[in-house]
């Protein structure tokens, strides 16, 4: 592959190639080309909640397939339709409206292009830490030095020059409520929106508190902004509830713009930006669009996985997979510091201080064991399971982690 793609990736030798097998749910387990089997804790990063090779999924999908396999916008289909209702329908905004894409980039930057025209304001608070994308929109919102550097003469930040992107960002750090609260001040009447994810995921999984969260949506409402939630990671059931928002607030409040990727095809290409109603309508034909998004074959997959997690009762077994790990940790334990964080099935293993570098390794030493997995923020193994998964796959992620950190 390395002679084919560009070198943005480190490739791996794996070679990945079918489900281990999928009778009348999907696999947990994944099969390479030399027929050697692995655990995925990884899922695409995140965008498998049902496995590989659902067969209710594949069914959805082929069925699909032959019928309209494609669709411009302004035509309707019966698989935008329903699966734009069925996503409304479990969204913790009462009133909404949805723009469908094809990945949680496309999604962030649909949320950004919403909150600038919605609000007529420059300027958008985000986080210390932050990961929505790479687009250079999204990236403006992303903290992360490696993913900027190159760019960031097109993307204008508070203080700094710019060529490009008209786009403001100000930065605050994560859960320092005051912080943003000063920003919002010297910013007065021109904080289009405060966005951020409900758990930092690329930056090693570190949960907002509740406190955090309503304390935003006060500060929003006090200065006009709008408030943004980045479920691109979190979302779809991942944490219990359809969004990380309502399992951290629960319906304490709605926040105004939520979008999310990943999970939301089962493994299939599907993103959504979704809006109280009455912001969406900022949006005109022509202000926004893509060729891709609500095409009919994601949206059957975009449908079945949402039916399936419900029928499965996938979101109450996902919010089991964190009091499992620590019950498997507590009698266990890792031979190095350790610390579990993370919401359901969204989980991550920080190991020892980030300037020890213990976890970069296991990237690579893991998958040689037989267990998939990334690391994220450079010091944490991330497990991003399967919703079904339980106290089998966690026992296996735990064991190989550890035999991994012995080797
Ligand atoms: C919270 C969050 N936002 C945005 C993105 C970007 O999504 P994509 O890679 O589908 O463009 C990701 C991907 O990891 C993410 O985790």
């Amino acid at each position: 592959m390395d002679a084919l793609r560009w070198p943005t990736y480190k490739t791996r030798s794996i070679v990945l190639d079918r489900p281990l097998e999928s009778t009348t749910r999907g696999s947990a387990y994944v099969v390479d080309t030399e027929g050697r089997t692995y655990l995925d804790c990884v899922g695409g990063i995140g965008c498998a909640p049902l496995g590989h090779g659902d067969p209710r999924w594949v069914e959805a999908i082929s069925t699909q397939l032959s019928k309209v396999a494609a669709a411009a916008n302004s035509y309707q289909t019966a698989p935008q339709r329903a699966f734009a209702a069925a996503l409304l329908e479990r969204m913790p905004i009462a009133d909404a409206r949805v723009f469908l894409c094809s990945t949680g980039t496309e999604s962030t930057e649909a949320a950004i292009k919403l909150a600038v025209k919605a609000t007529g304001r420059d300027i958008i608070l985000s986080f210390e830490r932050a990961f929505h994308g790479r687009s250079l929109g999204a990236l403006a919102l992303t903290a992360n030095p490696a993913y900027r550097q190159p760019y960031v003469r097109c993307l204008e930040e508070d203080g700094a020059a710019d060529a490009f992107a008209q786009m403001k960002v100000a930065r605050v750090p994560f859960g320092d409520l005051e912080a943003a609260r000063e920003l919002c001040e010297r910013y007065r009447g021109r904080i289009a929106a405060v966005f951020l994810e409900p758990i930092q995921g690329e930056a090693g999984i570190f949960p907002a508190t509740k406190e955090f969260l309503l304390g935003l949506r006060a500060l929003c409402d006090s200065h006009g902004a709008l408030l943004g939630i980045d479920e691109i990671q979190s979302g779809c059931g991942r944490t219990g509830h359809f969004t990380a928002w309502e399992t951290i607030v629960g319906d304490a409040a709605e926040p105004d713009i939520i979008w999310m990727a990943k999970a939301l095809g089962g493994g299939f290409p599907v993103a959504a930006c979704i809006a109280r109603t009455q912001i969406a309508q900022a949006m005109q034909p022509g202000t926004h669009g893509t060729t891709f998004g609500g095409n009919p074959v994601a949206c059957a997959a975009g449908l079945a996985t949402l039916t399936i997690i419900e029928q499965d009762g996938l979101m109450s077994k996902a919010a089991a997979q964190r009091g499992i790990l620590e019950e498997i940790a507590a009698t266990d334990p890792l031979p190095v510091p350790f610390e579990i964080r993370g919401v359901g099935a969204m989980l991550g293993v920080g190991l020892g201080a980030p300037e020890d570098k213990i976890a970069a390794p296991l990237g690579s030493r893991m998958p040689e064991l037989g267990v998939l997995v990334t690391v994220c923020g450079g010091h944490t193994v991330r497990s991003l399971l399967p919703f079904f998964a339980g106290r089998e796959e966690l026992t296996k992620f735990w064991s190989t982690l550890k035999q991994a950190l012995e080797a």
